[in-house]
């Protein structure tokens, strides 16, 4: 990917990060996720690219922005020949933790060359993550117990040493029953399984899997974050209702039991991930208005660069006087 590219994905999330934390707390989902759609699509729309989204906001019909198919980028209309860009984007994840002012919001992209990214359909998916030291250790298909015990091993500590995300959610009841009961520790989220699992694949924060149903979207990025991060990503697409079921199959899905791997789920070779934080999380703190500028935490991975950078960006008011401070 030209650096040039990267570095506009990187502002679009920061963007669409900025755009939802001003309505941080407004208890308007819907608005704080239409806002982030808005500022990132602008700012993908201004690179030299000919982009399509394979993971967005749903169909045409039902979000006019950010929709899977929609091209980005100048290289439509300009005619000259700019690289062509598979774009994977959440530019609000947890929309509820943005509007009641909770931990983990943030603003994802991740990009790849043409194929790169499963086009997942917008439905569930049954989920493991697990950072690089036990990435050789799980597997979906395994008990929980054996993954658990697996896991501690790897980590060269009791099971009753790990700690696994889950979300909070009634269809987790059982779930959460066999982690319990194979004596590892629990925290569960009311949403972001997105954050939980990038969380899980970095040491220090104290968070060692993530497992559990989720979005399928969410899954894709997961994936794309955790090819940069050498750790590891089985999903298994699940549809709960009658519609996700028709809609699976309307996009060509067969095997209801096939488990997709980490380079399945993102198997590009030039992969980018961005994630800017919206409120404080445990990766990334929120975006920090003050009197002269804004300044926005992000992680930007490259997976062909083999880089992985924590930046922090202050975008200054024009005139401003304010001097910088150093946190
Ligand atoms: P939104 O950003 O769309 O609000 O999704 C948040 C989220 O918690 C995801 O992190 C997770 O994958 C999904 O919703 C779980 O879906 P559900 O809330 O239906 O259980």
């Amino acid at each position: 990917m030209e650096s040039s590219l990267e570095v506009g994905f990187l502002r679009a999330a920061e963007k669409a990060a900025i755009a939802s934390a001003r309505t941080m707390g407004y208890g308007k989902r819907k608005y704080s996720d239409q806002v982030a759609v808005e500022a990132m699509r602008d700012e993908l729309n201004r690179l030299k690219m000919r982009g399509s989204v394979v993971i967005g906001e749903g169909e045409r019909d039902k979000a006019p922005m950010l929709y899977v198919g929609e091209p980005l980028g100048r290289g439509w209309t300009e005619g000259e020949i700019y690289p062509e860009v598979d774009i994977a984007v959440d530019p609000l994840e947890g929309t509820n933790l943005c509007a009641t002012g909770s931990a983990n919001s943030i603003a994802v992209i991740a990009a790849s060359e043409k194929g790169g990214l499963l086009n997942a359909p917008d439905i569930y998916m049954d989920k493991i993550v697990v950072g690089p030291t036990a990435a050789e250790s799980v597997a979906l298909n395994a008990s929980v117990e054996d993954n658990l015990n697996a896991m501690a091993e790897a980590f060269q500590r009791d099971v009753d040493e790990l700690t696994i995300i889950v979300l909070d959610r009634e269809r987790h009841q059982d779930l959460i029953a066999q982690i319990r009961e194979a004596g590892a520790r629990i925290k569960l989220i009311t949403d972001g399984d997105l954050s939980g699992g990038i969380a899980a694949a970095v040491r220090g924060t104290g968070v060692h899997a993530a497992m559990g149903i989720g979005g399928a979207p969410e899954g894709v990025l997961t994936a794309a974050a955790m090819r940069c991060l050498g750790g590891r990503m089985q999903g298994k697409l699940k549809p709960l209702e009658k519609w996700q079921e028709d809609r699976l199959r309307s996009m060509g899905f067969k095997d209801d039991e096939k488990v997709y791997d980490t380079s399945e789920l993102a198997s590009g070779n030039d992969i980018i991930f961005c994630a800017s934080g919206v409120t404080d999380g445990d990766l990334l703190r929120g975006v920090r208005f003050f009197g002269g500028g804004i300044r926005v935490s992000s992680l930007f991975m490259s997976l062909k660069s083999n880089v992985i950078r924590f930046v922090d960006t202050i975008y200054r008011e024009e005139g401003s006087k304010l001097a910088v401070s150093f946190t």
